[in-house]
């Protein structure tokens, strides 16, 4: 099934950054010399997404900055005018609110939500697999995590399984070590039905206060089902500073002279 449209929720405040995302944006912050929101919006051209809808908020422009450059040098990206636009999250009330600012600019189509903290390491777009198996049902990337941070994460109760994909009987967010019915964690890739607007319209502020995009996915399946994709690739959460660490390495490791620091590093310690 074809999806067209992209929305990157940036309005998060990075408080496991702070200070310096009291003047930078998480979303950012560098690996090596490009961005987070860079390599997520690498992820979604190679799914051959054409639309781009950022949520943004205040102390966020130099996303906006960023970008204005990035599409005037087509040595990046070669993407249509006015195929990219701005809206602002003028509270930050969670990741369901954050998408419900985007309804206007869906329509009745299915897209895609992409958080960029949740960097992807792989030769393919974790994205782009995920729409080659989309039915129209809500599809989020999943990925075993250790049973210590369920809490941190939407958790799926998982049902039939084939090697790609799972479906879910129901979904927890941040459940605690006893609640969670499984390890399978829902990562920042979502595939959703425009339905999912109605739903987040009426929904009540879930665990901490916020409108939770899982509790959305849950009340929908019944009615659109809930899929979860096992991704290839390593993913890093790079909300975390564990997570943006080890993806700057990963990176560096990749690159013939970068990697060299890292074996002076490693030299250095002996
Ligand atoms: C959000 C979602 C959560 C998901 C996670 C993935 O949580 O609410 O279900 O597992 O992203 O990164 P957040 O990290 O914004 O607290």
């Amino acid at each position: 099934m074809r999806i067209s449209k992209v929305v990157f929720p940036v309005g998060g405040l990075g408080k496991r950054f702070f200070p310096i995302t009291r003047a930078i944006p998480k979303e950012m912050l560098g690996i090596i010399d490009k961005p987070l929101i860079h390599y997520a919006f690498e992820e979604a051209v190679a799914a051959g997404i054409e639309e781009f809808i950022f949520v943004t908020r205040h102390g966020k422009n130099s996303i906006e900055d960023y970008f204005d450059y990035m599409f005037a040098n087509s040595e990046y990206f070669n993407i249509k005018m006015g195929s990219v636009c701005y809206v602002r999250q003028n509270e930050p009330l969670g990741l369901g609110h954050a998408v419900l600012c985007a309804k206007n600019l869906i329509g009745e189509e299915s897209f895609a939500v992409m958080s960029a903290d949740d960097f992807i390491l792989h030769s393919k777009s974790c994205l782009g697999e995920m729409i080659k198996l989309y039915d129209g049902s809500n599809m989020v990337a999943t990925m075993n995590v250790s049973s210590e941070d369920v809490s941190k994460y939407g958790i799926l109760d998982p049902d039939r399984e084939t090697e790609k994909l799972v479906t879910a009987k129901s979904v927890d967010e941040k459940p605690s070590i006893e609640k969670a019915k499984s390890t399978l964690a829902i990562i920042g890739r979502y595939l959703l039905s425009h339905e999912v607007f109605e739903v987040l319209e009426k929904l009540e502020p879930g665990i901490g206060g916020e409108i939770q995009l899982t509790d959305a996915l849950l009340k929908m399946i019944p009615s659109h089902g809930l899929t979860g994709f096992k991704f290839e690739g390593k993913r890093f959460d790079c909300g975390s500073k564990e997570g943006l660490l080890s993806a700057i390495l990963h990176v560096a490791n990749q690159n013939g002279k970068l990697c060299r620091v890292i074996e002076d590093f490693y030299g250095d310690k002996k």
